[in-house]
């Protein structure tokens, strides 16, 4: 008899305490699930502040001088990659941020402008502005294939 009444409250008490593991287990993966959601939102609020920094805007002029732009609807279709060395693209992409005014950390040189002039001014104009509807305005305050970045970043956030 009082074996069996020993025997029960072992059990009782093996039960409650597998209970309360369980318990703490969920209680530490809803955290866990909380805590990534966080830092999801913390880095995407991150991205949307470096893609309206001046360090992005020089980034993504390297990248359409290197690999194109396509996609923005302009009557002038789509612009194709590569009409300047990889080593050249920087230095170009810093003498289109003058024509707005916004600084790069290093001066474009002399040859930048000269081959903005030549190549880049064919289409987008000696100011950048381009030609409205036919080739886009290089001056604009927010260039348009980052404006669609932060849309979606926006979209992300949102969600
Ligand atoms: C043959 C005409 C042509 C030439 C030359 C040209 N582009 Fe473009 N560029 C375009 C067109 C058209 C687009 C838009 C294409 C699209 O995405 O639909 C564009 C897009 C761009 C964009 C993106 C604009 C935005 O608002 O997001 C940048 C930056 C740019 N060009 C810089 C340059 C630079 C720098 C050069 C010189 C190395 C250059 N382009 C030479 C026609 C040209």
């Amino acid at each position: 008899m009082i074996k069996s009444g020993f025997v029960a409250i072992l059990l009782i008490a093996l039960f409650s305490y597998l209970f309360v593991i369980q318990k703490i287990k969920k209680e530490s993966k809803h955290q866990n699930q909380n805590q990534t959601k966080e830092q999801k939102s913390k880095d995407l609020k991150l991205s949307l502040e470096y893609i309206n920094s001046t360090e992005y805007l020089k980034s993504y002029i390297i990248d359409v001088i290197n690999s194109g732009s396509r996609g923005l609807n302009f009557k002038g279709g789509i612009m194709e990659g590569g009409f300047a060395s990889k080593e050249d693209a920087p230095k170009i992409a810093c003498y289109v941020m003058s024509l707005s005014g916004r600084e790069c950390k290093e001066p474009y040189s002399k040859d930048a402008s000269m081959f903005y002039s030549s190549i880049c001014a064919g289409c987008h104009g000696m100011d950048g502005k381009g030609i409205h509807g036919t080739y886009p305005d290089l001056t604009r305050p927010k260039l348009l294939g980052i404006k669609k970045k932060e849309e979606e970043l926006l979209k992300q956030i949102k969600r």
